[in-house]
């Protein structure tokens, strides 16, 4: 691992986290991209591969999840629970909320892996989101884009609060609770409750997506900070993690954006060096792709090597014009999440119990419905994954 000292001196910090530990990491979904389950020795291999990248700019030994069910079974924990102790891997649990009366079968989980491997277990979760996205694709962009089940602000602050009432007795009492959803759900005065009820605020953003705005790579910067100025405008004083961004390596174009290894190296640099590592708790998207519908690959290496496409050394100079925050809600133009379809219950799930067409990733909630059509899927998402937490009762059979 590199000094970082000179990089977290190089910029003023982005957020309010400074009590948080700036934690580095990936996103993980539960299943490959032909849709079969991740076991044990394949989250290994990823946390190993995370945490030895050549030339990173800090340890990536945190990894985000968007479910405690270990794919297509019914409720037994997630095997990335298992591999995370065994290489000491930091874990930002994940619940999904919509499309569901009940988070039951999550805590269920979660209880059967507190009681397996104890406080090794307990001391690696650095936080818990319950729901992502889910007031995103309730909105009135998400609606027009079809995002897919959403679900409204006291759904997400009842599962919070029964989430609390759950661990209360357990070692996951004090876990910093969060929620994940697209900069302009925060910044709607209607969610203010949620902002209320969480410890942090989750923050996917995707200059990539953001059609119609001037997503040119070279704006990336400046579209990015837009976004992240807006949303601690809108939440206070509450610590802001980024739990999803990342810019493709290879894929269609999208508006003005090109989807390429030099880009993709540009906006690590722009938007991760100089906002992000160290600097705010980071999940970047992604380590490895999962989603088989999404013709954007965001994996920022082949086959688990530690070598990436691009070299993940931050630079001392940046292009991106230095912006200030705003207090106010922004115009509401609209940038948001890749977002994820929770068509997912049963009804919507493919013989597999997954669900086939999850993670409608929407990330341009504003004009154009269809363009956000075009990026179905880019990533297995938490709605894929958690479809197959909804179907597991179905299809437990298999
Ligand atoms: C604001 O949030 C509420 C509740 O989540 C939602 O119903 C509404 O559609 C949102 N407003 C816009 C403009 O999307
Ligand atoms: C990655 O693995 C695939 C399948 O085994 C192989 O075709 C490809 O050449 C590999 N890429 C690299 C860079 O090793
Ligand atoms: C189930 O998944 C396999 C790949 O894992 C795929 O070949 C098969 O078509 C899927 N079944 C259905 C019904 O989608």
């Amino acid at each position: 691992m590199r000094p970082t000292s000179a990089l977290v001196a190089a910029g003023a910090l982005v957020s309010g986290a400074s009590a948080a530990e700036n934690y580095l990491g990936f996103n993980s979904g539960a299943t490959f991209a032909d849709r079969s389950a991740k076991f044990k020795k394949d989250w290994i291999a990823e946390f190993k591969t995370a945490q030895g990248l050549e030339n990173a700019p800090g340890k990536f030994n945190a990894v985000r999840l968007y479910t405690n069910i270990q794919a297509y079974s019914e409720s037994n924990p997630i095997e990335a629970f298992d591999a995370a102790v065994e290489t000491n891997t930091k874990i930002l649990l994940g619940i999904w909320t919509s499309g569901t009366d009940s988070i039951d079968k999550e805590i269920t989980a979660l209880k059967k892996a507190i009681d397996k491997h104890g406080e090794k277990f307990t001391k690696l979760v650095i936080g818990m989101s319950i729901g992502s996205e889910d007031l995103y694709r309730d909105s009135e962009t998400g609606v027009k884009n079809e995002a897919g089940i959403g679900a409204g602000p006291d759904v997400v602050v009842k599962f919070i609060n029964q989430f609390k009432k759950e661990v209360a007795d357990t070692d996951l009492k004090d876990v910093p609770i969060g929620h994940v959803d697209t900069w302009d759900a925060w910044t709607n005065s209607t969610n203010k409750a949620v902002i209320d009820a969480v410890d942090w605020v989750g923050v996917d953003e995707y200059p990539y997506y953001e059609g119609g705005k001037g997503n040119d790579i070279k704006n990336s910067g400046t579209l990015f900070d837009r976004a992240f100025n807006a949303v601690k405008g809108a939440v206070g004083d509450k610590p802001i993690w980024v739990t999803e961004t990342g810019w493709p390596a290879t894929g269609p174009n999208w508006d003005q954006a090109e989807a390429s290894v030099k880009n993709a190296k540009y906006y690590w640099d722009e938007i991760g060096c100089r906002q992000l590592f160290n600097k705010v708790p980071t999940f970047w998207y992604n380590l490895r792709d999962s989603n088989p519908d999404n013709k954007m690959k965001f994996a920022i290496t082949e086959n688990l090597s530690t070598s990436p496409l691009f070299d993940l050394t931050c630079p001392t100079k940046f292009d991106t014009p230095t912006s200030t925050p705003s207090t106010g809600a922004p115009s509401s133009t609209g940038v948001s999440g890749p977002t994820s379809s929770a068509t997912g219950g049963p009804g919507s799930s493919d013989g597999n119990g997954t669900n086939a067409g999850a993670q409608t990733g929407s990330e341009d909630s504003s004009e154009d419905p269809a363009d956000s059509g075009a990026y179905v899927g880019k990533s297995l998402s938490a709605a894929a994954v958690v479809s197959l937490a909804f179907v597991a009762g179905v299809f437990t059979l298999f």
